[in-house]
């Protein structure tokens, strides 16, 4: 196999796997995502099987690495040993069946718990007093951080309780938490210091160092998960030593499972999968084992990894991947947002291409380049984000980000006003793209609702020159649509009869379809109910517009602007001959217009929920904020009770917010209600 392309592969495998291992077990600096570095590990493994090699000339066998000269070698007394991965349900049963046959029993019991993302650590215990901490190195040879690990509160110096055995190796995960790792970061950000990638790179370069004021410093925790071996008089079962570890004075991660049948380890993993974001501790997945030790013996071990265990993993929340370029998407409204286009890449169960980079400001505060390779991070459901570039891996073609001064999509003018994040293209409506989001937010669903014009049907639209602005929908006639592509007999009349269904309309739809800057459908509804027709609304000055309830000057100013452009003056004239307004609105009406209260929806994430806002929102209207809510199945009500289920309390909040505090209510600041809105939109970016 001398020159094959089988050996070259191999040679680069092994050298690229080594050298990931050095960053990441060495100098706590990965480059690549553990989700990257597993597709690396696979291959290897594959190949080195399939070129017959044995087990010491496998790469892919070594477990963790040496480690760095400073610490002094520990040779644990038993192998640290790793796991066996599982990816999805069918490994896990897999795992299952060959532990039945292996074993000759039906009906297993297994105990499961969170994988924790931190490092592995062994703890020595003589006559109740820790002797000697180490990490896994190697699996064989760790390193000793017993001065390090003294500072870490969790961990108990002496055994609480009685009937501990004279010698006990306790094993166990040292972490970060996510809210102790941020703090981490802004604080190493304000000092100009490097940040960490994640949480396990924090905790393990904080755990590795020689100073152990400086691991002081840095807030550890710690979690028991097993012992390196058992003593006679041990407990039988694994759940039982968790619970002895426990009464001895170790945190013991009380979200796991005792006893449990595949299908409760089932249903547990969905569970933990589901509250995965909402831990404030990293887990790559669970751990799955045999309860009984006993078991535990009989079933043995593999190469390095026991046969009564298995690592479930879960899809990966950050990955790497190659920046490919930054567009620049021009909005409903004309604001232009950066889009990073991506090497598409696994993260978080889904493959990403694309994530919002929101505006130039946070394109230069977090230094990208195109051309870089970066950490993507995807928390569940929350929206893709670029974390940051890996600057070690710039290459020499990376180019910075230029925003352009003219709009993309119509080549016009943009201005940035004063305090606005954004660039906005000023041609309005004459530009292509704002005729577009003007287009597919006119027909959507909470506007005027006209089913089968999704984003190609529109394109296709356009495309063909049918389609330019919103009161030409009101003109097609079959004999125009029949010609396209997808577009047979059934379907056009479908399209058609959607078309004519919307002519009867309410006036709260119709404004809110108008797609106004500033003006969400709570807003639209007001507008409606106080003006009454789009004729009044047409000639009101940006005073009379404030006479309407919750219009203040920046909403009426957005209305009057857009009334006053002739474009649209002209096209609502036109528009007013295809629509019949029958009615002002048709949503339920306000309970009780003293408490300003909005109706909920049955359904949706806040269904039936009484929410309170206080205080300032920078980032939104508080109509907005009352249209997300509503969207989300909330009522918003004007007065903070014990019947109140989430108060969300902007900037100088006051007493509604002691109330509220006093009452023990869930309350979200600003950043916590947009990470809420975050996790639960499922709004795509387009491609
Ligand atoms: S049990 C023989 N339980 O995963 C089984 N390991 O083990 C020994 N890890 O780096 C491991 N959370 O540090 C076990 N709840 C947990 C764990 C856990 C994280 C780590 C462990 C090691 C890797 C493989």
């Amino acid at each position: 196999m001398a020159n094959s392309p089988d050996s070259s592969r191999l040679a680069w495998l092994t050298a690229e796997v080594a050298r990931h291992q050095r960053l990441y077990h060495e100098q706590d600096d990965p480059e690549i995502s553990d989700a990257a570095y597993d597709v690396l590990v696979r291959e290897l493994e594959a190949l080195e099987e399939q070129l017959g090699l044995t087990a010491d000339q496998r790469r892919s066998q070594v477990v963790g690495h040496q480690g760095r000269r400073e610490f002094a070698p520990v040779t644990h007394a038993h192998p640290m040993l790793s796991l066996n991965n599982a990816f999805g349900e069918e490994e896990l049963e897999a795992f299952d069946q060959r532990l039945e046959g292996l074993l000759g029993v039906s009906g297993l019991r297994y105990a499961a718990d969170p994988k924790f993302d931190g490092l592995a650590i062994s703890l020595v215990y003589q006559a109740g007093e820790l002797r000697q901490a180490a990490t896994r190195g190697d699996g064989l040879t760790g390193e000793d951080v017993t001065h390090n690990i003294r500072t870490i509160g969790d961990i108990p110096s002496r055994l609480q309780g009685q009937d501990w055995p004279d010698l006990l190796e306790v094993r166990g995960e040292v972490y970060m938490a996510k809210s102790d790792f941020q703090a981490l970061n802004e604080e190493q950000a304000s000092r100009s210091e490097r940040l960490f990638a994640n949480p396990r790179n924090a905790a393990a370069g904080s755990l590795r160092q020689l100073d152990a004021t400086v691991t002081a410093r840095r807030r550890l925790r710690f979690f028991a998960y097993g012992c390196g071996a058992v003593w006679s008089g041990a407990p039988q079962d694994h759940s039982e030593l968790l619970v002895l570890l426990s009464a001895w004075g170790f945190p013991v991660e009380s979200r796991r499972i005792a006893q449990a049948d595949l299908q409760a380890v089932k249903g547990f993993l969905q569970g933990l999968l589901a509250d995965r974001s909402s831990l404030d501790y990293e887990i790559d997945g669970a751990v799955i084992r045999l309860e009984s030790q006993l078991l535990c013996q009989r079933a043995g071990f593999v190469a390095k990894a026991p046969r009564f265990a298995l690592a479930y993993k879960f899809p990966a929340e950050q990955a790497s991947t190659e920046l490919l370029e930054i567009e620049v998407q021009v909005g409903r409204t004309g604001s232009l947002t950066p889009v990073a286009r991506l090497a598409p890449v696994r993260v978080g169960g889904v493959t990403v291409t694309n994530a919002t980079l929101h505006n130039e400001d946070e394109i230069r505060r977090k230094d990208l380049y195109i051309g870089d390779t970066v950490w993507v991070r995807r928390a569940g459901d929350v929206i893709p984000e670029v974390l940051g570039p890996i600057l070690s891996l710039r290459p020499q073609h990376a180019r910075p980000f230029v925003m352009p001064s003219r709009c993309p999509a119509c080549g016009g003018p943009v201005e940035r006003l004063e305090g606005e994040a954004v660039r906005r293209c000023l041609s309005g409506l004459s530009c292509r793209a704002q005729q577009r989001e003007a287009l597919l937010h006119f027909v959507g669903r909470r506007a005027m609702d006209i089913e089968g014009l999704g984003e190609k049907r529109i394109d296709q639209l356009m495309m063909a020159g049918l389609v330019q602005k919103v009161s030409d929908l009101y003109r097609l006639k079959a004999s125009d649509l029949l010609g396209l592509e997808r577009a047979g007999e059934k379907s056009v009349q479908n399209l058609l009869d959607q078309i004519e269904q919307s002519r009867q309309t309410s006036l709260s739809r119709l404004i809110y379809a108008l797609g106004i800057r500033h003006v969400g459908e709570q807003t639209a509804r007001d507008l409606a109910l106080h003006f009454k027709s789009l004729e009044a609304l047409l000639v009101a000055d940006e005073q009379t517009l404030q006479q309407a309830p919750e219009v203040g000057p920046v909403v009426a100013a957005s209305i009057a602007d857009f009334m006053q452009d002739p474009a649209v003056r002209e096209e609502l004239s036109r528009l007013a001959q295809e629509v019949q307004i029958s009615r002002l609105d048709d949503r339920p009406l306000p309970t009780d217009a003293g408490l300003a209260e909005t109706s909920g929806l049955a359904s949706g994430p806040l269904a039936g929920q009484s929410v309170v806002l206080t205080g300032t929102l920078h980032s939104m209207t508080r109509d907005q904020a009352t249209d997300r809510i509503m969207r989300l199945g909330g009522k918003v009500v004007g007065s903070v009770s014990a019947k109140t289920q989430l108060v969300i309390a902007g900037e100088q909040a006051g007493s509604k917010l002691q109330k509220a505090q006093a009452l023990g209510l869930r309350v979200l600041d600003e950043a916590g209600f947009l990470e809420f809105l975050q996790s639960i939109d499922s709004q795509e970016i387009k491609p």
